[in-house]
């Protein structure tokens, strides 16, 4: 059973297409090639732009099925990604669990660099595309395996818990990872198994402190990494949404710093403020993220309004049509990984998937 936001895509007469309830869509617009897919990103796609997706996206689906290849496409993915050829979407839980399950010999990510890392962490033997190498992310970046060897002198005894946004070198280093959905099940996890009050949680500060508050019976140690699309929101972006949009929901990630999510009705990872919507159905809701995420979710709630701050992450904007389509004409780029680090990353990733 695949979680709530995430959506397997089911082959039909007319070609792949998202396993959503077809009166959750616009009605297509027949004259079009592709017209159910077209209905989907219209908001997003011109009548004219579209034939030259379409070329790419029949050009995909045609090496999916060739190569016996599945994309996996992130919330964050641009709306002709996310709702034409990612065959799997979700948040980066959803997408880490779903890549153990998934029955083809190639992976493409439509994400950033981390999540095909955790892809190929958990299918060592499937070949993981990168469709662009360079999509990367200001919190993986923002520590290295050296920090944490020198975190662990310094605190000695103390478990380290680091953000799946890490390379596999930092996972290595680590004894659990964790999502910004399960951070708080797996802290409380970590402290009752070590039984200890004490846990390195590396390397979001914003994400570390948002849990803080929902675990003050643990110390959580930080680390200075940000988000770079994340931190950019403050308190009186909210407020300001608030007056321009009365009665208007407001959703955060918590990857924002605490004083945004303080301002925010609901704090959540990406399939948690999806769920939300899709449990709520609030007339008029701000998702505080990354924006393309509005426009996905909106597509399967139509009823719903949606304020649109937009702050995109340039990092999974790097991944296109015409790159998904190159990766697996030429099967570029594969992701490796040093095996002695895979083996130990591999055991961080799958403890934290063994907390339920
Ligand atoms: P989610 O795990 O909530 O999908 O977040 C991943 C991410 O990179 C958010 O910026
Ligand atoms: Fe990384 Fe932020 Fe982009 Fe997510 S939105 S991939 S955390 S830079």
């Amino acid at each position: 059973m695949l979680d709530v936001n995430v959506a397997a895509r089911t082959e039909t007469a007319e070609g792949f297409a998202p396993a959503f309830t077809p009166d959750s869509v616009p009605a297509a617009t027949p004259a079009l090639p592709l017209a159910h897919l077209y209905a989907r990103v219209s908001k997003h796609v011109t009548p004219a732009e579209w034939p030259l997706i379409v070329r790419d996206v029949e050009a995909i689906e045609r090496l999916k099925r060739e190569k016996n290849a599945v994309v996996l496409g992130h919330n964050y993915q641009a709306p002709e990604i996310f709702n034409t050829v990612a065959d799997i979407v979700g948040d980066s839980l959803a997408l880490a669990r779903e890549a153990v399950t998934v029955d083809a010999d190639i992976i493409v990510m439509a994400g950033v660099h981390f999540m095909a890392e955790t892809a190929k962490l958990l299918n060592p033997s499937k070949t993981v595309l990168m469709p662009d190498m360079g999509a990367g992310c200001s919190l993986a970046e923002s520590i290295t395996a050296a920090d944490i060897r020198l975190l662990r002198q310094h605190y000695p005894g103390v478990p380290v818990v680091t953000y799946v946004n890490t390379s596999a070198e930092v996972k290595a280093e680590s004894d659990y990872c964790c999502t910004s959905g399960n951070a708080v099940k797996v802290v409380r996890a970590v402290a009752k198994e070590w039984g200890v009050n004490r846990i390195l949680m590396l390397p979001d500060e914003y994400l570390a402190r948002n849990v803080q508050k929902e675990v003050p019976e643990i110390e959580l140690i930080a680390w200075k990494g940000h988000c770079e699309v994340h931190e950019r929101f403050t308190p009186s972006d909210i407020r300001d949404l608030r007056e321009n949009h009365p009665g208007v929901v407001v959703l955060a990630h918590p990857e924002c710093p605490p004083e945004v999510v303080a301002e925010a009705d609901f704090a959540g990872s990406t399939a948690a403020m999806a769920d939300y919507v899709g449990d709520h159905k609030p007339a008029r809701v701000v998702l505080i993220t990354e924006c393309s995420m509005a426009d996905n979710v909106a597509v399967s709630h139509p009823e719903v309004e949606f304020v649109r701050p937009c702050n995109l992450c340039p990092h999974m904007r790097r991944i296109t049509l015409p790159n998904i389509r190159r990766a697996l004409e030429t099967m570029t780029t594969p992701v490796e990984i040093d095996p002695a680090i895979a083996d130990r990353a591999r055991l961080a990733v799958e403890r934290m998937l063994a907390i339920r």
